[in-house]
């Protein structure tokens, strides 16, 4: 399935599908207004992953500031996760910020959330920190993540 799909930069006219995902990924998601005023921001890369037949399955967001990045959000639809494409995305993400110069990349992740932390353990990230009751709905701590490359 890999082989097929792709990830391209994010349009506005992707909007609409990203915030579905978000939705009903995330208990606190964020606006279609925030997607549109991160487009086109400096320091802000948007990106979607793409199947031939199902456009916007997955999307993800990163802040590259100099040698300094975050990876702000990453989701794939429901349906269409467990089938490698958050790996995939997540892989050609890491190639972004590399290409962008990053050389540390940071994330936070629920201690819950234990398919995302265990993907990203499988990326190289490490667990430098964590963040007491960073996260609502419901209120959870936060493992800090770093990359380097
Ligand atoms: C986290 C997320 C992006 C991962 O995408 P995905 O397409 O489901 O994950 P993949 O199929 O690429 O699998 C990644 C790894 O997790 C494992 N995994 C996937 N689903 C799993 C599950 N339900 N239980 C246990 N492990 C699982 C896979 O086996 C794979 O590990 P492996 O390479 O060692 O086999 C996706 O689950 C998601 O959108 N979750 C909601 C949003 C979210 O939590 N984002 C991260 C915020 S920090």
């Amino acid at each position: 399935m890999n082989a097929t799909a792709a990830v391209r930069p994010m349009e506005a006219a992707d909007v609409e599908r990203v915030v579905a995902i978000e939705t009903e990924a995330f208990t606190s998601p964020w606006s279609a207004e925030t997607f549109e005023t991160l487009l086109g921001r400096d320091g802000a890369e948007l990106w979607v992953l793409d199947l031939p037949d199902a456009p916007v399955v997955g999307y993800a967001m990163l802040w590259c500031i100099l040698d300094q990045g975050e990876l702000a959000n990453i989701a794939i639809a429901a349906e269409w996760r467990g089938r490698s494409l958050g790996a995939f995305l997540l892989d050609r993400v890491l190639e972004v910020a590399r290409d962008r110069g990053v050389r540390s990349l940071y994330l936070e992740v629920r201690e819950s959330n234990a398919v995302a932390r265990h993907l990203y353990g499988s990326r190289g990230f490490i667990e430098v920190g964590r963040r007491a009751d960073y996260y609502d709905h419901p209120r959870e701590d936060a493992r800090v993540l770093l990359k380097q490359f």
